[in-house]
């Protein structure tokens, strides 16, 4: 798997947090940095369960995560907040101030998934979805990691071929915040010959170029050492400006290998020979793009963890399916994304890469012993639901040193 590399003597946190302080005690930063492993032993997480199967896979990785904790010797406290359509159901809104308080209190947040069909006629405020892009705002998370890593033993569900799929593990970073979705001016209009418009605007400031890039570089340094920036730079002035800062930025990070590429040439690459990639870093727009187009070349949805960090240091960890719907309550969804959530929780929220490697182990495991959700079901293998998985994750990681 993708985390699963050598350790470096020292473990990075993008957060800079320390342990169980929660905001009174918070450092904060304004670039990312290292810092050692925290000797101090208990942090506070906040559980978003959400909506569908937001609580089955929930539910799960916080049990994940507790073994783990315990395996290592911290010890991890949990405070459950409403959102999404829960939050609507109960107080009338999807991102209640209390919860919001709660996350910016905490050492970091797992977030299950929000939606269902009941709110999908609501007006636009009182979406779940609005809950999310709420919680996003309010942790002020800027940089968007996604993981896409194909593992030997489900390597039959790309739909790549076997020998091109097989051994990729790429990272997105993509930037979350700044570029075409958030630019101004934007909306509707007239052009000279009286036709109606649309229009938008990619834009971007030295200052949100620079601390994305660090983030990336960050995160490639703990990984392969190699960061691919992915732009547009043959065309767009936003572009050049962002190949101008990475460069600039690389400077700091001179054990990281830097290229740039064209972002039609990137999507390309992708299908074609993905393994070229170790850590990419792109804009908000690319970056929506080529993360969905990554994550498929692992072919299960249910698989994917994200992790979404800010300058504070506070993380949001969710996996990069929704609510599923279809399947809530039948005890059906696979919990892996979320429990690997969890594990991307402790790497970039808190800095634990041990604990982190011990969950990632026990999926490794889990998965080797042939258990699969319906999702990532195939002959041979062992059919089982969201509850006996999260039990066999947990059992692969009691029987760890
Ligand atoms: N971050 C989020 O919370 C988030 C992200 C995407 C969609 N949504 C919301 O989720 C709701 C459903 O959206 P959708 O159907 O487009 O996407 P979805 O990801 O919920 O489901 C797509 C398909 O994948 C399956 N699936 C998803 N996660 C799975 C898992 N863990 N295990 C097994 N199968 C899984 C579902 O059963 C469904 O067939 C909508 O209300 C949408 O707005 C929320």
């Amino acid at each position: 798997m993708a985390q699963l590399q050598a350790t470096p003597p020292r473990t990075l946190s993008l957060s800079g947090r320390r342990s169980g302080g929660g905001a009174a005690t918070r450092p904060q930063r304004t670039m990312v940095s290292f810092r050692c492993s925290s000797s101090a032993r208990g942090y506070n997480i906040t559980l978003l369960p959400g909506d569908g199967i937001g609580p089955e896979v929930v539910a799960v990785a916080k049990d994940a995560l507790s073994v783990a904790g315990s395996k290592e010797g911290f010890e991890l406290r949990f405070q459950e907040m409403l959102m999404g359509g829960a939050a609507l159901d109960a107080v009338g809104v999807p991102l209640p101030d209390e919860t919001l308080a709660a996350a910016r209190n905490s050492d970091a947040i797992l977030l299950g998934a929000i939606g269902g069909y009941k709110w999908d006629n609501n007006e636009k405020h009182l979406k779940p979805e609005t809950g999310l892009l709420s919680i996003r705002a309010g942790l002020g998370v800027f940089a968007n990691l996604r993981p896409a890593t194909v593992l030997p033993q489900l390597v039959d569900a790309s739909t790549l071929k076997k020998e091109v799929a097989e051994g990729v593990d790429i990272m997105v970073v993509r930037e979350l915040t700044g570029g075409i979705y958030f630019g101004k001016p934007r909306g509707f209009g007239t052009n000279d010959k009286g036709e109606e418009i649309g229009f938008n605007t990619e834009l971007y400031a030295v200052s949100e170029i620079d601390r994305i890039a660090r983030v990336a570089f960050e995160v490639a340094r703990k990984r392969g050492g190699k960061l691919c920036s992915v732009d547009k730079a043959n065309v767009l002035e936003a572009s050049m400006l962002w190949r101008k800062r990475v460069s600039a930025i690389a400077s700091e990070y001179p054990d990281v290998e830097l290229s740039h590429m064209y972002v039609d040439n990137a999507a390309m690459q992708l299908v074609r020979n993905p393994k070229q990639f170790d850590t990419i870093v792109t804009n908000n727009i690319f970056g929506d793009i080529l993360s969905d187009e990554a994550s498929m070349i692992t072919g299960s949805i249910g698989m994917l963890p994200s992790a979404s960090v800010g300058e504070s240091g506070l993380g949001l960890f969710e996996p990069i399916h929704g609510s599923a719907p279809d399947i809530a309550g039948q005890d059906k969804a696979n919990p892996l994304a979320t429990i690997l959530s969890a594990a991307m929780l402790l790497k970039y929220g808190l800095g634990l890469e041990s604990a982190a490697k011990r969950i990632e182990a026990a999926v490794t495991e889990t998965l080797d012993n042939g258990f699969r959700t319906g999702d990532i079901y195939s002959p041979g293998t062992t059919l089982v639901g969201c509850k006996r998985m999260g039990e066999e994750v947990l059992k692969a990681l009691d029987s760890q040193k």
